[in-house]
């Protein structure tokens, strides 16, 4: 028997305002979005920016439904809406945010885990590391450079 350790860089930020600029926009994005999702079950609203390599940005919030494993999150909004409208274009960054209308969230908000699954399709997809940046309504920001940090043992289309 062996153990493995695996040790995971993540950059963190003190709050949004020590993010450089170009994220502290996406995150404005990210946060305009959350005003159009759609939680009235929840009450958790969340908000997801994409920048892709071509400079455009997608945001994607989440879609509650009634039967609730209906709904879909913020982030496999954002990132199928990006990749079902420009489906050869890398994605460079995701950034993450949150609010709730039940409590003040002050700690990063990891995205779940289908959404880590799904956003590594495209990391794969790409071969080419997507950037997760994630926070709660304030406080601090977590940086992953990779979605692989997020998701060690992943399954995906090598299985296959
Ligand atoms: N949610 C997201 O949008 N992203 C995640 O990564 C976790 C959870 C949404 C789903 C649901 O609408 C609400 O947050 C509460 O779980």
């Amino acid at each position: 028997m062996k153990n493995l350790n695996i040790q995971t860089p993540f950059s963190i930020f003190d709050s949004q305002a020590d993010l450089p600029v170009s994220i502290q926009e996406l995150m404005l994005q990210a946060q305009d979005a959350i005003t159009r999702a759609y939680a009235p079950y929840s009450h958790f609203q969340v908000g997801a920016a994409i920048l892709l390599e071509n400079g455009k940005i997608v945001t994607g919030n989440n879609q509650e439904n009634a039967a609730y494993p209906s709904g879909m999150c913020a982030e496999r909004v954002a990132i199928w809406s990006a990749s079902s409208q420009y489906p050869n274009v890398a994605v460079k960054k995701i950034v993450i945010t949150v609010k709730s209308t039940l409590k003040q969230v002050n700690k990063p908000v990891a995205p779940c885990g289908a959404c880590r699954q799904t956003l590594l399709e495209y990391e794969h997809k790409q071969n080419e590391p997507i950037e997760v940046y994630f926070m709660g309504e304030t406080g601090k920001v977590v940086l992953a450079h990779s979605l692989k940090d997020l998701l060690p043992f992943a399954f995906d289309e090598s299985f296959l």
